[in-house]
């Protein structure tokens, strides 16, 4: 009975560690990531290793924390650490590209570690543009395309929504609905921005208005001279 109890003990035990076992988190270039950590027995000494993506057993110690104090720091990390509001929880600033890796804390004469953490640092997203495209007909319907575009489109996903629905596809076609509001949003995994238009905006032929009126007054000029010379 009772050996029944610890081995049922030890395989949720196990479980809960592995399921705590490998933290996924993403963090932009120039912002701030936060390592958070259930908080320790006072004086505890901590540990936290870096391990490179390519290398990820590679794993250097970067800081070491004894009583939620800092106590010493690798060369790389220097300035840019921090724990977070008299916490065990670490943050690191101005994040980097090159900081994405693996972060693990141990503590100090434990086997094993405490937790460890997936980093992926990004760029910011850039604000997406919108420009018409030359204009076409198509089966007899005037249609006005309307392109969506970032610089580097390698590392952002660029797509037209409406009603919070992905159409999947920068380039938006209408030959009506000119005043529905459509957003493009340009994002990779950790942000996005957005442009939301109004096709009239763009597509409405601006001058065409004058172009008419001024036909209008051509022909009543017309009419006039001829109605003279009768
Ligand atoms: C740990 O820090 C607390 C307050 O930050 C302090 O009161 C305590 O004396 C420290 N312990 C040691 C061993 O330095
Ligand atoms: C730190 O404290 C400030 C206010 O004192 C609070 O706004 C902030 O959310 C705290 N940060 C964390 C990570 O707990
Ligand atoms: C689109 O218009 C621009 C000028 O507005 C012109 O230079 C270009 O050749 C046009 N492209 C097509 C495919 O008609
Ligand atoms: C052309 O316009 C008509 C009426 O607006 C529409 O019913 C038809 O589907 C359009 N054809 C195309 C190819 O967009
Ligand atoms: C679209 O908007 C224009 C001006 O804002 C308005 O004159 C026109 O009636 C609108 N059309 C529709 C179908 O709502
Ligand atoms: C854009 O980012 C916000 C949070 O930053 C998120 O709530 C939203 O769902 C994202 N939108 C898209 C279309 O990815």
């Amino acid at each position: 009975m009772h050996d029944i109890l610890k081995v049922c003990l030890g395989v949720f035990c196990l479980s809960a560690v592995w399921s705590q076992d490998l933290q996924q988190v993403m963090g932009i270039v120039g912002e701030s990531i936060t390592f958070e950590i259930p908080n320790l027995q006072p004086n505890t000494e901590i540990t936290w290793r870096y391990g490179p993506i390519s290398a990820p057993g590679n794993a250097t110690p970067i800081v070491r924390i004894i009583n939620r104090t800092i106590e010493t720091v690798h060369e790389r990390f220097k300035t840019r650490l921090q724990l977070v509001n008299n916490t065990d929880s670490l943050r690191i600033n101005n994040l980097q590209e090159a900081d994405s890796g693996f972060y693990q804390v141990e503590e100090f004469r434990k086997n094993g570690f405490l937790k460890k953490f997936q980093l992926t640092v990004y760029n910011p997203v850039p604000m997406p543009h919108v420009k018409k495209m030359n204009g076409s007909v198509e089966l007899g319907n005037r249609t006005c395309t309307l392109l969506c575009s970032v610089g580097d489109p390698s590392v952002v996903t660029v797509s037209w929504m409406i009603d919070g629905k992905s159409l999947s596809t920068t380039q938006l076609k209408l030959t009506q609905g000119y005043n529905v509001t459509y957003t493009c949003v340009a994002s990779n995994p950790a942000s996005n921005q957005t442009v939301t238009v109004i096709p009239s905006d763009y597509c409405l032929d601006k001058g065409h208005g004058a172009v008419t009126q001024c036909n209008h007054y051509i022909v009543i000029i017309a009419l006039c001279l001829s109605w003279l010379s009768l």
